[in-house]
């Protein structure tokens, strides 16, 4: 028995990192019957950078169809973060108890304020503690993540002990990660698919969309004609090809096709279009039934949204008895 949450940030196309890395993973643990899940659309988290408010909505809309559509279980619950208001709120007592030496070594936070040196909200260094929130409302014991995310989830470990420990109470359980080891490069050879790096395939792309990406996209770097072998160890195309390709395809063909320069890039990106078509074209075309009836998303999300903050105000009720809130006892 689990509680999985797993969060994405609503800032730009859902892409083919966030699918191999994370969606699949999600779908896959939200058809366990034992498996409580939560999915969220984490908004709350996108404004810690510059972001655009007249387009914002259009931006949460378009991430929550990208993530009904992978085909999740149909008992978990999915909603936006900021229609559950606990999340922010259980970010303050969380932050009382967090100590700032070790948000201070946040990789994320050390690139990210590098990258927006302008603009560094207090928001972008006490971002963990949000992330913590957003797990222990719902007492979340198993956290699908990338490894960009590991720290930050170390931290949530960290907050759960220590605010109970502070408390003397056991309100939090320690969640685990489970590591989705896969990381996708970008089209650029870039060592991450990032939407802040401009080098994605969205994940709803039509086929002329990903053809166009694909065509250029980085392979392994010392395959420069046709005829030298590939390393597909090296190859971010191949590292595709494990997740869409199924086997004897991917052995025979790819693995032994590029080693032995029977194919070449090209033909290789060519199987992987493919593959990656039979794998989304069923994602895309739900996507495009769910943007024909924005009620219906509006729905799911309106009744994610009911569930979770039943929830989180059964959570927020033991929080404040255990932190000696003055409305959440009996008063004097
Ligand atoms: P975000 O929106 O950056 O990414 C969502 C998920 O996609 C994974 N991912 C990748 N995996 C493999 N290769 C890539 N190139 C790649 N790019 C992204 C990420 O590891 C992640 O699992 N802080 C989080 C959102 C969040 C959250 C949470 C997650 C907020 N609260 C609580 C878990 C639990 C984030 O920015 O993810």
């Amino acid at each position: 028995m689990a509680t999985i949450f797993s969060g994405i940030q609503p800032t730009g196309e859902v892409h083919l990192g966030n699918y191999m890395g994370a969606l699949r993973h999600w779908v896959e643990l939200s058809k366990k019957p034992e498996h409580t899940s939560y999915f969220s659309i984490v908004d709350c988290h996108a404004f810690t950078i510059p972001y655009d408010a007249a387009t914002f909505p259009r931006a949460v809309f378009d991430a929550a169809v990208a993530v009904l559509a992978v085909g999740l279980d149909e008992r978990a619950t999915v909603f936006v973060q900021s229609d559950v208001p606990q999340h922010t709120e259980l970010a303050w007592y969380l932050g009382c108890v967090a100590p700032m030496g070790e948000l201070g070594r946040m990789t994320q936070f050390k690139e990210k304020s590098e990258q927006h040196k302008t603009s560094v909200g207090a928001g972008l260094f006490t971002y963990p503690i949000l992330m913590a929130a957003d797990i222990l409302l719902y007492k979340g014991t198993l956290v699908p993540v990338g490894h960009d995310q590991l720290q930050h989830l170390e931290f949530a470990r960290d907050m759960a002990r220590h605010f109970n420990h502070r408390f003397k109470a056991e309100v939090f359980p320690e969640p685990k990660p489970h590591h989705l080891t896969l990381r996708i490069k970008g089209t650029d050879g870039g060592e991450k698919m990032s939407k802040s790096r401009g080098n994605t395939i969205a994940m709803l792309d039509t086929p002329e969309q990903v053809w166009k990406k694909l065509k250029g996209a980085f392979t392994d770097p010392q395959r420069l004609t046709r005829e030298i072998p590939g390393r597909p160890e090296v190859c971010n195309i191949y590292t595709m090809h494990t997740v869409v390709t199924p086997e004897p395809a991917l052995t025979e063909v790819v693995h032994n096709g590029c080693t032995t320069a029977k194919i070449g890039c090209g033909d290789c990106k060519k199987l992987l279009a493919e593959s990656l078509e039979r794998d989304l074209g069923p994602v895309r075309a739900r996507a495009n039934e769910l943007r024909a009836q924005p009620g219906r998303v509006l729905e799911i999300l309106n009744e994610g949204g009911a569930t979770c903050r039943a929830k989180a105000t059964e959570t927020m009720r033991e929080v404040k008895e255990a932190a000696g809130v003055f409305g959440a006892r009996s008063r004097p």
